[in-house]
């Protein structure tokens, strides 16, 4: 089974934690995509649902797939918000943000009462940080903001590069909102919740990647098939 194919089955098994009348939030990237297909199959056959999605990307794929869509402001409170991730732990803290939509997506999952992560199993590692960690930060005052990363990240065990993301083509990325990303190469995050606390509390940050105590589960598909991980 190829990781797209696990991608997808995670993703159909996350269906079965969605029941007609639901207001959902829609994540973003690879996984999420196939989680909205499928989910665009259930709603042209008659499931009743209202959406939130948590980027630019997903809100036209569901638009195509006649998804009701609608906003946290005229639809506050959501049941379940169902998300990739990028990498994830035994006590499901994530992180998110290789599709550059973090801000978003913990915007729509804390405004859920659950969230559900659908990944493939090579996500699933023993300490966070082997994937780079994005930082959104305010382009104004950027490089300054960047130095008290760094000097924060390092007083937690967290070296590494930190590098502005770009787009495939080498142009600068920015994000839904108009903000940068910083990739930081802690390689570990011995305290993710120490580290997205102390990161957040920059001025020049918007947020992290680091999602700690959102998940309340996890579908993780692999070659033996869907499996559920819950916070250990
Ligand atoms: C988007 O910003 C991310 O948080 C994604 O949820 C994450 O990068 C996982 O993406 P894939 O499902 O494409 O691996």
């Amino acid at each position: 089974m190829t990781p797209d194919e696990q991608k997808r089955m995670a993703a159909a098994r996350a269906l079965e934690y969605v029941e007609d009348g639901m207001k959902l939030g829609l994540g973003t990237g690879s996984t999420a995509a196939h989680f909205v297909d499928l989910l665009g199959e259930r709603v042209a056959a008659g499931l009743n649902v209202l959406c939130v999605p948590t980027s630019e990307a997903t809100h036209a794929q569901a638009t195509g797939l006649n998804i009701p869509l609608t906003t946290l402001d005229e639809t506050p409170a959501l049941d379940l918000t169902i998300d990739g991730a990028d990498e994830l732990d035994a006590a499901l803290n994530l992180v998110k943000g290789g599709g550059g939509a973090l801000l978003r997506e913990k915007i729509v999952a804390t405004a859920s009462s659950r969230m559900v992560v659908i990944a493939d199993g090579s996500k699933v590692v023993e300490t966070l940080g082997a994937f780079d960690l994005p930082v959104e930060v305010v382009p104004f005052g950027a490089g300054a903001t960047v130095n008290q990363m760094r000097e924060i990240a390092a007083g937690l065990g967290c070296n590494g590069e930190i590098n502005r993301r770009k787009t495939a083509d080498g142009k600068p990325f920015f994000t839904d909102g108009g903000h940068y990303i910083y990739d930081c190469a802690f390689g570990v995050i011995p305290d993710p919740v120490a580290l997205a606390a102390a990161l957040n509390m920059i001025a020049g940050v918007v947020e992290t990647g680091l999602f700690c105590g959102i998940a309340t589960l996890a579908v993780i598909a692999g070659p033996d098939g869907a499996k559920i991980m819950e916070p250990a």
